[in-house]
């Protein structure tokens, strides 16, 4: 746990090193001695250059100076958006982020997009929430909701939400905790609740139940089996269900038969329809309710509710016989 922080101290400490050297670093007086202006390049001139002592080439205000090599040219500031040659005139308004994006003829100032982006005509280093900033404008919130602040604060170098808001799971947006019942906007903000959405208040998403105390919203159960908690998820889409033992089920001497519970009707009981008489899973296929009676349909009762199939059995019965004979057969040649 100690080395994990003064780990991260480290890495802070690194990056505000980085951030800040990262200054732009211009060069406004290009070190070519001039007599007079004549000798400078075009929107600069020759200053220091009393009383017959050389001076240098610098760039009228407004222009900055792009030097390479021996060669250097006054370049006019320009704003985010605006048109330009080269990257350095963007830089002295929005900073050593901007680009001109074009070449060399008609580029725009903008903002590197794959590490910055804009706040009031400057280009700040993309930072998302719980990762380290230097200024609030670091911190971008990009799925916001419309309307809301796209900025988040940095709180001790970190990228932090407002008070009364927790990050969203992927870190991009600030959600605003909304409870179920409560007033909302968007689904995102009724996600303090697992499986809500927002329907003018945050309600649970179709497939779901609310929970007794109101505050989760439960999976409700499409089939007998499934898993629950509360008997509302058991009852959603199955007709009378109840949840005992956390398994969706039916009342004491009821069954579920596709999506209803059903009397158990045991056979040679009289009955209703054929899915009062499959009062378990193995029964189906076996019983019947034939003339207002649960029949089995191989003609067998056993133990009162449940019904023999002697056609599988015997075929496995037959083909254990067989193997028998054979092996009987094989062990009989060997001796
Ligand atoms: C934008 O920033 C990235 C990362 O620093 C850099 O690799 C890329 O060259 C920059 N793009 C331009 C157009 O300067
Ligand atoms: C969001 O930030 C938290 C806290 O640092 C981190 O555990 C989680 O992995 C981040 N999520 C994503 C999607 O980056
Ligand atoms: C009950 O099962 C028997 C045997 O499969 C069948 O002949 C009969 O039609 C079935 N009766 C009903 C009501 O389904």
């Amino acid at each position: 746990m100690f080395v994990r922080e003064v780990l991260n101290v480290v890495v802070l400490i690194i990056f505000l090193q980085f951030v800040s050297s990262d200054e732009v670093q211009l060069s406004r007086y290009f070190k070519t001695r001039c007599k007079n202006d004549n000798s400078c390049e075009i929107n600069s001139f020759c200053y220091g250059n009393d009383n017959g002592v050389y001076g240098y080439c610098k760039c009228k205000s407004g222009y900055e100076m792009y030097v390479d090599d021996k060669y250097y040219e006054c370049v006019k500031d320009a704003k985010l958006g605006d048109v330009c040659r080269r990257s350095l005139q963007c830089q002295i308004s929005a900073g050593p982020l901007a680009i001109c994006n074009g070449y060399m003829t008609d580029g725009i100032c903008v903002c590197n997009s794959t590490i910055s982006h804009e706040v009031a005509g400057e280009c700040y280093e993309t930072k998302y929430l719980n990762e380290y900033c230097r200024v609030d404008q670091n911190c971008l919130l990009p799925e916001n909701p419309i309307g809301e602040d796209r900025l988040g604060l940095c709180y001790y170098g970190v990228c932090s939400c407002r008070i009364g808001k927790r990050p969203a799971k992927n870190n991009r947006s600030c959600i605003e905790n909304r409870m179920m019942d409560q007033k909302c906007e968007n689904d995102i903000q009724c996600q303090m609740t697992e499986n809500a959405v927002c329907r003018t208040i945050c309600l649970c998403e179709t497939g779901f139940t609310r929970s007794k105390d109101g505050k989760q919203c439960l999976r409700a159960a499409l089939k007998f089996g499934e898993p629950c908690i509360e008997n509302e998820q058991c009852s959603r889409y199955l007709e009378n269900g109840v949840c005992k033992k956390n398994v969706c089920t039916c009342p004491d001497k009821y069954h579920g038969y596709e999506t209803r519970c059903r009397k158990d009707v045991k056979p040679d009981e009289p009955c209703f329809d054929d899915a009062e008489c499959v009062i378990s899973k193995d029964l189906l296929n076996k019983v019947n309710c034939t003339k207002g009676i649960c029949t089995c349909t191989y003609g067998k009762s056993y133990d009162d509710n449940f019904c023999l199939s002697d056609a599988p059995y015997s075929t496995d019965h037959q083909n254990g016989l067989l193997a028998l004979s054979f092996l009987i057969a094989v062990f009989i040649n060997f001796i």
